[in-house]
């Protein structure tokens, strides 16, 4: 058990790849290779249209779904949108605020909060991504950046809604790119953003899952599950490798050691 009783989360999202047979595939691959940790819980996050043959094939396995977004509307004349409604009967998870919605289809963090709040209502669990670019990085205004995404997609948030939300730290310029934070890093964002929380919404703080994601690999993860505040990864890349995937859900065995 990781500290303060939070459960690891590994999340694999997969992004707009995989046929639909690779996505069965992929799946089962998974879902075979993945020992079931009771400790540990696998979510993979497939494109939309996989969502509803994964769940079936799934069905009665430890594995979890989550969608990669969703609409901010219920229902309506929304041409193209899936709602949280049409997601939960399927997918417990759904991602908010991931950078590449946020910096190519132009998603405000005004957009980004109505999401969450959508994902809410439908009794979804949302994994809200927050992260600084490069620019902010260099610029030093990483938490500057942090902090305005979190309260523009939070402040509005009941303790009880808090507890259903996972963060996802991931800074846009380790995304992709092979160039992970380092888990010192990583670990003084979460930190930060525990406190902010704390600040906010008192006793939440030992609950909070925080999970780290941008350039997770099997070889790197332990690195950033040592760290006291990370509680998890959103894995991009190496989730649509079955071995990389299983190794990330592996390396939370060396959670252990934050303990002793
Ligand atoms: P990579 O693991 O490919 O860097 O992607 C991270 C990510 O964006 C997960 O949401």
């Amino acid at each position: 058990m990781t500290v303060g009783e939070r459960r690891w989360l590994i999340a694999g999202n997969w992004k707009m790849h995989t046929t639909y047979e690779e996505a069965l595939e992929l799946a089962g691959a998974i879902q075979q290779r993945c020992r079931s940790l009771p400790d540990v819980e696998v979510v993979l996050i497939p494109p939309f249209p996989w969502i509803v043959p994964l769940a079936e094939r799934l069905r009665g396995s430890a594995i979890a779904l989550g969608a990669q977004t969703c609409s901010a509307y219920d229902q309506g004349a929304y041409t193209g949108e899936v709602s949280a409604r049409m997601i939960a009967p399927f997918c417990q998870y759904v991602i908010v605020g991931h950078s590449e919605r946020r910096r190519l289809f132009a998603e405000t963090d005004e957009v980004v909060a109505a999401k969450l709040r959508a994902a809410l209502r439908y009794g979804l669990r949302p994994i809200l991504c927050v992260g600084e670019d490069l620019e902010e990085r260099e610029a030093g205004a990483t938490l500057h950046v942090i902090e305005h995404q979190l309260r523009l997609a939070c402040e509005a948030l009941s303790l009880a809604e808090c507890k259903r939300i996972i963060i996802a730290y991931e800074p846009v310029w380790a995304i992709g790119t092979g160039r992970p934070a380092t888990p010192a890093d990583a670990q003084s964002v979460a930190e930060w953003i525990r406190r902010w929380f704390v600040l906010r919404f008192g006793e939440l703080d030992e609950q909070l899952r925080i999970l780290y994601g941008g350039s997770v690999t099997a070889e790197n993860a332990r690195g950033f599950f040592e760290v006291p505040d990370i509680d998890g990864a959103l894995v991009g890349g190496a989730s649509l490798d079955a071995a990389q995937f299983c190794g990330i859900v592996e390396a939370t065995r060396s959670a252990k050691a934050r303990l002793e």
